[in-house]
């Protein structure tokens, strides 16, 4: 599976959704995740985040951030239209521990 980390808090580009062929991210007040049992690794929306936080599960370090997807995509509602980004999200872009002081 891809999994979406923590540069998607608060920049939420959401450019991800319109190529996704299933449909597997589910929205979060302030970021996606991606449902782990419906993505099928075709990898296309890697290169479409503006803020490079879709990474494929081979990747080391990413434990948390596997948990997390998991557990919010059963109850976050799917989505699969992209959106107006926050009006500040270039502002976030690249901010350190943006978990602890935004995560919804
Ligand atoms: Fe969707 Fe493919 Fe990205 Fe998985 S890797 S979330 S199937 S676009
Ligand atoms: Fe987040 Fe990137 Fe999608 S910022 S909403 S994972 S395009």
């Amino acid at each position: 599976t891809y999994v979406v980390v923590e540069n998607c808090i608060k920049c939420k580009y959401m450019d991800c959704v319109e190529v996704c062929p299933v449909d597997c991210f589910y929205e979060g007040e302030n970021m996606l995740v991606i449902h782990p049992d419906e993505c099928i690794d075709c990898g296309v929306c890697e290169p479409e985040c503006p803020a490079e936080a879709i990474k494929p599960d081979t990747e080391s370090g990413l434990d948390q951030w596997l948990k997390l997807n998991a557990e919010y995509a059963k109850s976050w509602p799917n989505i699969t239209v992209k959106r107006d980004p926050p009006a500040d999200a270039k502002e976030h872009d690249g901010e350190a521990g943006k978990l602890d002081k935004y995560f919804s």
